[in-house]
């Protein structure tokens, strides 16, 4: 049996991973997968993780089973961050999953067995997991522009276009903040007319939201979503706390599933419970209950806030260096819209050639499509990484 196998495509980011790790050049610099690296390139646990794990090693007296969907003061402490008064509980079914990425895939499949004709559209580009994971599924999909390749910027207009052919009852798959992989985020003046379009043809939003907090801030990096939820009937989200938390190997993450009423929030729930017990049984629970410590507990919550703050003001720092160090290494503005793009990443827009020599000549490690993780770079590297940039382009 096993001999019928064929390989399958690999992940590139992980691939890309790898690679770096088995560089020997000492000075290499990773700019590849979404993790975030404090300024000596350490992914350090958060103070109030530490706190909590040790409050839970106190107290915890059993390992027993939670439930099917969780623990359901988890989902209630996510759903108040995400959407805080957004939603009406009663409308709002959940469940918890291993990672933002098992949050996803349990969405799609929930789309699936609801109507297995619905086209989940993605946007162009996006995170290379999700039309992985929907051709794994066997799932029909489709693509809406999205980026603006010129200028590194959204393309609003042609977004709008491609919402507008969306057939009633298909999917549309936004990131909540800090597009991945371009850094490119729609402006707040622009959630009604995308929601418009969305409503006017009938689609139903699926918001992926695993970098809250590392854009603009927790409220305005959840502003997209909430608009949805106060204006779209029916819809999903899939959040992470991987980034936020920084409980990556945890794998702790939520799906949403809001209705406009509460009539079938029961087998809504109950769909949702059956297909985490058809995949893995029991949600993963440590990384689950840590968080929910760290948001009802005053003192825990303040500390987790204030260190995702210091994080994500350090990125926005490093991109406004980046953006400078670029000006002046490049002599154009070129790159000016690294310092507008938000959260982990920015695409570069430079092309694979280049890409490559950054690796092979200056081992500097971006993913092919010029995706750079900013949180790889440093007050140090940020002028090795212009003065290379600016050698290969
Ligand atoms: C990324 O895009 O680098 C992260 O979301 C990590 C991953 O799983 O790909």
């Amino acid at each position: 049996m096993l001999t019928n196998l064929t390989p399958q495509p690999e992940d590139k980011i992980l691939a890309l991973m790898a690679q770096y790790r088995a560089d020997p050049r000492p000075n290499k610099i990773d700019l590849g997968v979404g993790v975030y690296k404090n300024a000596e390139g350490l992914t350090p646990v958060m103070r109030s993780v530490k706190d909590a794990e040790h409050k839970l090693w106190e107290d915890q007296d059993s390992k027993s089973y939670v439930g099917l969907a969780g623990d359901p003061a988890f989902s209630a402490a996510m759903r108040e961050l995400i959407f805080g008064e957004s939603v009406n509980v009663d409308q709002v079914s959940a469940v918890a999953t291993p990672g933002g990425t098992g949050a996803i895939r349990q969405g799609f499949e929930l789309v699936k067995l609801a109507d297995a004709g619905a086209t989940v559209w993605l946007s162009d580009p996006t995170w290379p997991n999700h039309p992985s994971i929907l051709s794994h599924l066997e799932m029909p999909q489709a693509k809406y522009r999205y980026f603006d390749a010129e200028n590194c910027t959204v393309d609003l207009a042609g977004m709008l276009e491609d919402l507008a052919k969306v057939k009633k009852g298909d999917v549309v798959l936004l990131h909540g903040c800090c597009h991945n992989p371009t850094g490119a985020n729609l402006h707040p003046s622009d959630f009604d007319a995308v929601i418009d379009t969305l409503n006017a043809a009938g689609a139903i939003p699926f918001v992926d939201i695993a970098y809250q907090g590392f854009g603009d801030g927790l409220d305005a990096d959840a502003a997209f979503t909430r608009a949805i939820a106060a204006r779209c009937p029916q819809f999903l989200v899939a959040a992470s706390c991987s980034k936020n938390f920084g409980i990556y190997r945890e794998r702790t993450g939520v799906l949403f599933a809001v209705s406009d009423n509460t009539e079938n929030h029961d087998v809504t729930q109950g769909t949702m419970a059956y297909l985490n017990r058809q995949n893995f049984s029991f949600p993963p629970d440590h990384g689950a209950r840590l968080v929910t410590m760290i948001l009802n507990d005053d003192k825990m919550r303040r500390d987790w806030e204030e260190e995702l703050e210091a994080t994500r003001v350090g990125m926005l720092g490093l991109r406004m260096q980046l953006a400078d160090a670029l000006r002046a290494e490049t002599g154009t503005d070129r790159f000016n819209f690294v310092g507008e793009h938000r959260g982990m990443f920015s695409r570069l827009g430079i092309p694979p050639e280049a890409v490559a020599k950054l690796r092979e000549d200056h081992a500097i490690y971006m993913v092919g499509d010029s995706r750079i993780n900013i949180a790889g770079l440093n007050k140090y590297s940020v002028p090795i990484l212009a003065k290379a940039i600016a050698q290969v382009i």
